[in-house]
């Protein structure tokens, strides 16, 4: 049997698969089974931050491999301390602790029980009920409080009961906002840069009203960083990027993080101030595999690579790239260009594709449409909602792949 066939009789179906299989990866360039080489810029889904197999992560995964994979949280880890330690001195820069579970979701998850331990240990049962302000279009993920918290109904749909005690509203939508904040929150989660929702970024005003109820309502702020994360926003952090040209300084009281945090070992982690870490208390929470040996010691490469090969100054670097000759560009289907660092959504002029009979035939979004033509031409790309295709190419990405990106991408588009 081949690929699909092997797949199609035995793995759940849960995903829309394209008909596609990887045999191997090499920085930006990964080869199909066919031995196609193609330009990776959906780095499985803004995860391979160095690229594929880098030799960072192969010489840690073969050094730490070699010494201590796994042992528990029944004792102390020196590489996943190690790895609190550059998340809270150099990512956050902001006294506070870290907690290490395995995936974007349940890193959500995790937030969203601090948010409910802290009212809880502060007001009790009866004080505040537990409600969760996150907004419309968001995605925080799979889990049961991964769907309840995301803001759209396609991922809850026939998985009632939802856990209750969640709230959306607009996203930036400051008025909103302030009207659904009561004595009953304990938490507004939101993503900086939403990135399945279409790649929009919040305004610092957005984030200023938010930091104002917190000090209002005594509710903990709160920042989904699993995609927005980690260096990709051409910043530590996303809300930094966020606010960079803004007269407004807001700090989050939590953050989750996942994807590229491992560079393409699984890992996910949040990290909460010193005023809210400590309702996580003993026995409160945890997760077998959170902070392995292995996962610490990977994930700590990673992020080193990013600091000392100046990662996030390539990233901006090649942002300011891109915009520049996507702004000389003239391609009707191309709407305009959003997003932050490398996380960049192209969004797509409807209208204009509706002339092409292919795409009308197809019956498929238009982002969708895009990413096939892409894939077809040799470039990944990965759909943001219906409209926006979204690059997330890895952070070490070279002048000259962002360059036959910018060409490809431009004569695939036109050719529309
Ligand atoms: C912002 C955000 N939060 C949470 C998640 C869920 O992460 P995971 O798939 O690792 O559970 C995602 C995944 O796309 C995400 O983009």
């Amino acid at each position: 049997m081949n690929t699909a066939e092997l797949t199609e009789k035995y793995v759940l179906g849960n995903y829309g698969r394209f008909p596609l299989s990887f045999s191997r990866g090499e920085g930006c360039w990964i080869w199909d089974e066919a031995g196609r080489k193609y330009l990776d810029f959906a780095t499985g889904i803004a995860v391979c931050s160095l690229g594929h197999s880098p030799d960072v992560m192969r010489n840690a995964l073969e050094e730490q491999g070699g010494k201590l994979i796994h042992c528990s949280n029944l004792y102390q880890i020196r590489e996943q301390a190690e790895l609190a330690e550059f998340l809270v001195e150099k990512v956050v820069e902001r006294p506070g602790k870290v907690f290490f579970c395995n995936s974007g979701a349940e890193a959500n998850d995790t937030l969203i029980k601090l948010a409910r331990k802290y009212a809880f240990d502060k007001y009790g049962e009866s004080g505040k009920s537990g409600e969760v302000i996150t907004c419309k279009q968001s995605f925080h993920g799979r889990t049961l409080g991964g769907i309840a918290a995301t803001g759209q109904e396609k991922v809850k749909i026939g998985f009632d009961p939802l856990l209750p005690g969640f709230l959306h509203v607009p996203f930036n939508d400051c008025e909103t906002l302030r009207e659904a904040v009561s004595e009953k929150t304990v938490a507004i989660l939101f993503e900086p840069l939403q990135g399945e929702g279409g790649i929009h970024p919040a305004t610092p005003e957005f984030l200023q009203t938010a930091s104002d109820l917190r000090e209002e309502f005594d509710l903990l702020l709160m920042f989904d960083e699993v995609q927005c994360g980690a260096g990709r926003s051409g910043d530590w952090c996303g809300w930094r990027t966020v606010l960079k040209d803004s007269e407004v300084n807001v700090e989050p009281d939590a953050v989750s993080w996942a994807k590229g945090l491992g560079g393409g070992f699984p890992i996910g982690a949040i990290w909460a101030a010193d005023s809210c870490q400590a309702a996580l208390g003993p026995g409160t929470h945890g997760s077998t595999f959170g902070g392995t040996p292995l996962g610490s010691a990977v994930s700590l490469a990673v992020l080193k690579e990013i600091e000392e090969a100046g990662l996030l100054r390539n990233v901006r670097n090649q942002e300011a790239r891109i915009r520049k000759r996507v702004s000389e560009w003239n391609v009707p289907a191309v709407d305009s260009l959003r997003g932050l660092g490398l996380m960049l959504g192209f969004v797509l002029d409807r209208s204009v594709l509706e002339k092409n009979n292919e795409f009308r035939d197809s019956g498929k979004t238009p982002s969708l449409f895009v990413v096939g033509k892409l894939m077809e031409a040799g470039m990944l790309t990965v759909p943001a909602g219906t409209e926006v295709v979204r690059w997330l190419p890895p952070l070490n990405v070279t002048d000259g792949e962002v360059d036959t990106a910018l060409q490809l991408f431009e004569e695939v588009v036109s050719s529309l």
